[in-house]
């Protein structure tokens, strides 16, 4: 066990140390991604506390990306054993009053900084000024996620080895049925630097995260109360009516195989 998560460490300072050539980049990238899967294997059916503590312990350079909804969870586990751990949230512009004064209670409540993320402003701009407020509602949801979420995202991305998110298989049938607990972030790797993605609630029910809330007294965002389950963008988030999936209430009006925003791009098949 200590050997495998050893040799991951070994072969990223490898990476970022040393020239290889394409035939040796083939080489260890397949050695490295056997080591995943492997390390994916044995702590599939770890706790989500295991998990985590076990990235932190082996990445320094590491962080916990924080919607502002029940991922909060992570924070709490986090920080029960690391009283500085990184954060970061994507601020879009476009998230509900009550993401951002939850962002802030999290903020005080842990005693932790949170890196807020702005998008870039001229983009943003442009976007408004030729399509509006509102273009994702008839052209999708894409550039508009692409400019507020994923732009932001990959520059932070590039300071990291590795990063921590809340998804979970039962958020999404259509496309997280398979997030394993730990993988290589085939969307944000690149070919200087291999970015590893942890999930450890991947294999957490809906029910089991809010018995965690409810049990640890975590602090929680008010449109939980309000018939909120998963929150993202105000204009792209509504609340959803007993036994809907929590998946409806998000980019309703697009098709449920297309609903990630670039964040998790992995997760999405294409269309052949
Ligand atoms: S999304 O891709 O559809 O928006 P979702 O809301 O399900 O993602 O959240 C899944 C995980 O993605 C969160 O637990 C968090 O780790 C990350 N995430 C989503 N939105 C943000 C955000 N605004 N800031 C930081 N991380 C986010
Ligand atoms: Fe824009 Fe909606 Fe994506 Fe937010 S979720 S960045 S408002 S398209």
């Amino acid at each position: 066990m200590l050997q495998l998560s050893f040799l991951i460490k070994l072969s990223f300072l490898n990476n970022t140390k040393t020239k290889i050539n394409n035939l040796a980049i083939k080489t260890t990238m397949s050695s490295k991604e056997s080591n995943l899967e492997e390390l994916a294997n044995e702590y599939k059916n770890r706790s989500p506390v295991a998990i985590i503590k076990f990235a932190l312990e082996n990445f320094d350079n590491i962080a916990i990306s924080f919607s502002g909804a029940e991922d909060v969870v992570l924070i709490d586990m986090a920080t029960k054993f690391k009283s500085d751990v990184k954060v970061f949230s994507l601020d879009t512009g476009r998230l509900h009053a009550e993401t951002y004064r939850f962002i802030e209670q999290v903020r005080e409540h842990y005693n932790i900084e949170i890196d807020v993320l702005s998008p870039d402003s001229e983009s943003v701009q442009n976007l408004v000024r030729e399509k509006g407020l509102y273009s994702f509602y008839n052209d999708g949801h894409k550039e508009c996620c692409g400019i507020r979420k994923v732009i932001p995202l990959r520059q932070k991305l590039i300071s990291l080895d590795a990063w921590v998110t809340g998804q979970r298989k039962d958020q999404s049938p259509d496309t997280r049925n398979d997030v394993p607990v730990v993988e290589r972030d085939d969307a944000f790797s690149t070919i200087d630097k291999e970015l590893i993605k942890f999930n450890p609630l991947s294999n957490w029910s809906s029910a089991d995260v809010w018995e965690y809330i409810r049990s640890n007294d975590v602090p929680f965002n008010a449109l939980h109360q309000q018939g909120y389950i998963s929150i993202g963008c105000e204009p792209c988030t509504r609340a959803v009516l007993p036994n809907q999936h929590e998946r409806e209430g998000r980019w309703w009006w697009e098709e449920a195989t297309q609903k990630e925003c670039g964040l998790h791009a992995g997760n999405v098949k294409q269309k052949s």
